[in-house]
């Protein structure tokens, strides 16, 4: 059964859009902004696909990344939306398990993959409930997960991350992309708050939560800071390395008596970081 959260709602909404006889092309213009923030009549697939393809090439060097033998890997992504990074793995990757809390985005990841990427090598796995993969313990080497997280409710954000430990093998690597707090998130937050009460009263929110600028405001339903999600996973993980960015200074402390490297970047977005550890 699909979740009635309201912060799903911007994704069913495109779901929606993306659930039907419309041409790749066209589905890229009406709902891949959602994913990479372009706008334009004349958008392609192959455009939107190179968009992933230099962003995955990206974070491997950016994330260390390099040792990964990714060639004989399984790897699972969560939030894979209609396969704008997808593609790109499946054409690095042994096996790569899509996941995605909405099913009409897996159907368009598996056609996207099938022209640009390998289908062969692609599953796909719908997160019926925004927070369970239904996965065995062990089942992949790595799993990655970009610009998703950030729009889970915080508890949900942190069960994916419990079940990405869960799913990944011992020895494994853990590629986790989250939002913390940025000054503008005193206006932001509260906004959002507003936005995703407003997508709840009916026959209006639906409709509102179709719009960029509404999607925009209300889609992000957490902040979550290094200390809050190490406090939790540390135990599990060791290897732990944070990544974030130059602009901002992010203390990271755990009581896990881990070791944690923190690495400061100038090509992540200051909003932004990302927990790369291996699985103990
Ligand atoms: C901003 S898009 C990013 C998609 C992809 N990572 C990319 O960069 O193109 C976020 C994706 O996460 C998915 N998503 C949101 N909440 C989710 C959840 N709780 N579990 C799984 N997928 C989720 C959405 O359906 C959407 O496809």
């Amino acid at each position: 059964m699909q979740t009635k959260r309201a912060h799903h709602l911007p994704w069913r909404r495109a779901g929606h859009l993306a659930d039907n006889n419309l041409s790749a092309d066209d589905v890229v213009r009406e709902t891949g902004w959602v994913f990479n923030n372009e706008t334009g009549d004349d958008l392609t697939l192959k455009e939107f696909v190179d968009t992933g393809d230099k962003e995955v090439q990206r974070y491997v060097r950016l994330l260390e990344l390099q040792n990964i033998q990714f060639e004989s890997s399984t790897l699972l992504e969560i939030g894979s939306g209609i396969g704008r990074m997808t593609s790109a793995f499946t054409n690095r990757c042994q096996k790569v398990i899509a996941a995605d809390v909405d099913s009409a985005f897996l159907e368009r990841c598996r056609q996207t993959v099938a022209q640009f990427g390998r289908i062969d090598r692609l599953n796909t796995l719908h997160v019926v409930n925004g927070r369970t993969l239904v996965l065995g313990d062990d089942t992949v080497d790595a799993t990655f997960s970009y610009i998703t997280l950030q729009h889970c409710q915080p508890q949900d954000a942190i069960e994916l991350v419990n079940e990405a430990i869960r799913v990944t093998r011992s020895g494994g690597t853990i590629v986790l992309n989250f939002r913390t707090w940025v000054l503008s998130d005193v206006v932001l937050v509260p906004l959002g708050v507003a936005m995703r009460a407003l997508w709840k009263v009916s026959i209006i929110g639906p409709r509102l939560a179709r719009w960029r600028w509404s999607t925009r405001i209300g889609w992000q339903a957490n902040r979550l800071n290094p200390n809050t999600v190490l406090a939790k996973v540390a135990p599990a993980l060791c290897e732990i390395k944070v990544f974030h960015s130059v602009k901002r200074k992010l203390k990271v402390s755990t009581n896990s008596q881990k070791p944690i490297k923190t690495i400061p970047t100038n090509r992540i977005n200051p909003s932004h970081w990302w927990l790369v550890a291996q699985v103990s």
